[in-house]
């Protein structure tokens, strides 16, 4: 009902919205006196140190999380990470080790391919901890331990506010690791603290912005492809940013990692094609802009959303959305903000049932 929806049009708006709190309510309880707290993953120190290799396993969005936190805790945690699809990892015989950890992402809790991969992996002797934002839900009871994501009831078939959230429970775990493992010095982790702290205000500041982006919207409801360009944690969240789209305006999208263009996509850029880069790691900006300035060459119509400050973006890209200054790990929770009010724009504009797309389920209990 309307009612419901307190006054948006659709959930899928209503829970964009509710992101900062949701990112709040997964952060705030985990930070005590400078220190992250993890309780509930029911792990001491030396088994933090011990740990030799990480499994995410999840599906759609959730997986899309996943992708990202290999980046983060490889790179801050410098722990190896494996990122499956869930429907892959149960059928492919993985190979366990022991002081492996499985890390099952699921806003649902009831995704029946990851809970295949939960028992699977149980049966292994491997300890399994849940990212689940439905308390109570089977993934949440069989898992050994699970980490709860606040970010509330999501009625949207698009998870927005439930991915948010899925991204700070990576983040605060990678963090943990990294400090146990001595691999963060002290000064640098209470840096990423305060960092984490702002982002809510700062996902405010792009939901903001929204009208400008519905007006660029509006300009592509009748457009056929899309590709999402970036790399390194920007690909992850092209993928988010492609799947997002495509769910919900049923418009073709495909997401790239910007170096693989030349060997495929780039075929199919014409006169007029959308194409969205995404720049937020600064070590890979001018890789990634030498590939935008390649599909502008061939006609291509490019989004970037970047860094702000990158101001020199501009000459290459027809649109710029800018960011607010955050650590290069966090960078997903910031540009996939534009990215989805955009996804919601396309699908309101063309008229469509946004919380309600053809052909989908909030959630899949079936293989
Ligand atoms: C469905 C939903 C997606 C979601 C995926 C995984 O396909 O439409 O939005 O990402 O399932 O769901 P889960 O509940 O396990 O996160």
């Amino acid at each position: 009902s309307a009612a419901e929806k307190g006054g948006y049009e659709f959930f899928m708006l209503k829970e964009m919205y509710e992101q900062p709190k949701a990112v709040t309510d997964t952060l705030s309880p985990r930070l005590k006196d400078g220190d992250i707290v993890i309780e509930e993953l029911g792990m001491t120190d030396e088994e933090i140190r011990a740990i030799k290799k990480i499994y995410i396993i999840a599906c759609g969005s959730a997986y899309h999380t996943g992708v990202t936190a290999k980046y983060v805790f490889e790179g801050l945690a410098r722990i190896p990470v494996e990122v499956d699809l869930a429907s892959e990892f149960r059928y492919r015989n993985p190979i366990f080790e022991p002081n492996t950890l499985a890390v099952i992402v699921s806003q649902s809790g009831e995704t029946a391919d990851s809970l295949a991969a939960l028992r699977e992996a149980k049966s292994h002797g491997i300890k399994v901890l849940g990212i689940v934002n439905v308390v109570g839900s089977s993934i949440a009871r069989e898992a050994d331990n699970v980490m709860y994501t606040w970010a509330g009831p999501e009625i949207a078939v698009a998870t927005t506010k439930a991915y948010s959230t899925q991204l700070i429970a990576h983040y605060l775990l990678a963090m943990k690791f990294a400090k146990v493992r001595g691999e963060i010095s002290e000064e640098v982790f209470q840096e990423m603290i305060e960092d984490l702290k702002r982002l809510p205000a700062q996902i405010e500041l792009l939901l903001a912005n929204k009208e400008r982006i519905q007006r660029f919207a509006n300009r592509y409801l009748a457009t056929e492809h899309v590709f999402f360009i970036g790399r390194g944690i920007d690909y992850a969240i092209s993928m988010e940013g492609s799947l997002k789209l495509k769910e919900i305006s049923y418009i073709h999208s495909e997401a790239y990692a910007a170096g693989e263009l030349k060997h495929g996509t780039i075929s199919l850029i014409e006169e007029g094609t959308l194409v969205s880069a995404v720049l937020t790691q600064e070590e890979l900006y001018k890789k990634t802009l030498s590939n935008v300035q390649e599909v502008k060459t061939r006609g291509a119509f490019v989004l970037a959303v970047t860094n702000a400050g990158n101001i020199e973006i501009e000459k290459s890209a027809d649109y710029v959305i800018y960011l607010p200054k955050t650590n290069k790990y966090f960078a997903n929770s910031l540009a996939i903000i534009p990215l989805q009010l955009f996804s919601y724009y396309v699908s309101l504009g063309k008229g469509l049932d946004v919380d309600k797309p053809r052909n989908l389920a909030k959630s899949v209990t079936v293989e």
